[in-house]
């Protein structure tokens, strides 16, 4: 009688035997998967009990019951072996990938590297904060602007010899050169106006872009915080005092500043205002043109035009606006000698600002 486990169905085939090599098959298993190879060759439509059982048939009819039990017994056999190696094989698999998976707590790594916020928006943040302190709200504008906001309402008409103070970077939207990229916040101040009445204590910080060359002191794409204050009674003493009180609160008491007399077509009197240049501590550089001063920005008393432009009585109110660079009071502040460093991203520089 022979014992092949694998060889096809014959009617003396021995179930038992084929059970002892089952189990050896089974145990050198180690995946489930190839478990469900071995099962359907031990026990599927071409293997040795599925061949047996069909050779039944042609055993003698008082044998066939003895073989029909005997093969059945070896069945259930090698299904229970089959079942018990899957178990066995579930468990460990399961334990591997929950190894594999497992998240080491204890485990020492290096912080992380954090960004911090450019130095521009730093000081934008702690200006915000100086005219907050001082009773102003904060309020925003377009970076895109129309002609009328940028220049018209502000008292330059179409062709008037001021807009040349500013190199514009027009836009190809609508009619040309009717839209483009504010040169300064002050069209900010108009829109202020025009949608809440006096009295106004606002500044108005944000981008502002030139066609400049770049140089120690400018850059094409910068940032302004404007003010505007409209009220009764407002002077040229006031406006004095609020400019005094951000310096000495931004650059500490000991700064050196001082007004100069300007021109500015929406300001009248106009003036600029400027401090000692902190690179050379006033004995002139290449960062000063050699003046000992930089100029932070502009300012003077709202010219009754620029109220007449909004609608607003130029005989009961009174105001004053100031317009200054956030990157030149950075630069000013932490001593930078060229204001380009700010645009060129080198984390060696953004690091020490
Ligand atoms: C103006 O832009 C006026 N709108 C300011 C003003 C507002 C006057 C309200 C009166 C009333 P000016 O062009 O001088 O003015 O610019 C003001 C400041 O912006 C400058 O003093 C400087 O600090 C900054 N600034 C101007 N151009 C540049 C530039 N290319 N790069 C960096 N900062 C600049």
């Amino acid at each position: 009688m022979t014992s092949s486990a694998t060889g096809h169905g014959r009617a003396e085939l021995d179930p038992e035997a084929v059970v002892a090599s089952a189990e050896r098959r089974v145990a050198t298993v180690d995946t489930v998967a190839d478990l469900d190879d071995v099962r359907a060759e031990l026990l599927g439509k071409r293997s040795a009990l599925a061949g047996a059982r069909q050779a039944l048939a042609t055993l003698d009819p008082g044998a066939r019951p003895e073989a029909g039990r005997r093969l059945n017994d070896a069945q259930r056999r090698i299904e229970e072996l089959v079942a018990a190696r899957r178990r066995e094989l579930e468990s460990s698999e399961r334990a591997a990938r929950l190894h594999a998976e497992r998240l080491d707590l204890t485990e020492v790594v290096a912080p992380p590297v954090s960004g911090r916020l450019h130095l521009v928006e730093r000081t934008r943040d702690e200006l915000e904060d100086v005219f907050t302190g001082m009773g102003f709200v904060v309020a925003e504008g377009p970076e895109a602007e129309t002609d009328w906001y940028n220049f018209e309402a502000l008292h330059m008409p179409p062709a008037h010899p001021a807009r040349g103070m500013w190199d514009t970077l027009y836009l190809e939207l609508g009619e040309p050169e009717t839209v483009l990229l504010r040169t300064h916040t002050s069209p900010v101040q108009i829109r202020l106006m025009q949608s809440q009445g006096p009295p106004i204590y606002a500044v108005m910080p944000g981008k502002c872009f030139r066609r400049d060359t770049p140089d120690a002191r400018h850059i094409p794409t910068f940032h302004q915080v404007e003010g505007l204050v409209v009220d009764h009674g407002i002077s040229f003493a006031d406006l004095a005092g609020t400019i005094e009180t951000f310096t000495s609160a931004y650059f500490g008491s000991d700064i050196h500043a001082r007004l100069r007399p300007s021109y500015f077509p929406f300001t009248e009197p106009s003036a600029e205002f400027e401090i000692t240049c902190t690179i050379c501590k006033g004995s002139g550089c290449r960062t000063c043109s050699q003046t000992g001063w930089v100029e932070l920005g502009g300012c003077g008393m709202v010219d009754p035009a620029v109220f007449s432009a909004v609608g607003l009585d130029p005989e009961e109110w009174t105001g004053f606006a100031f317009g200054f660079g956030i990157d030149r009071c950075a630069q000013m502040r932490h001593e930078i000698p060229d204001m380009r460093v700010l645009l060129e991203n080198d984390v060696r520089i953004l690091r020490q600002i």
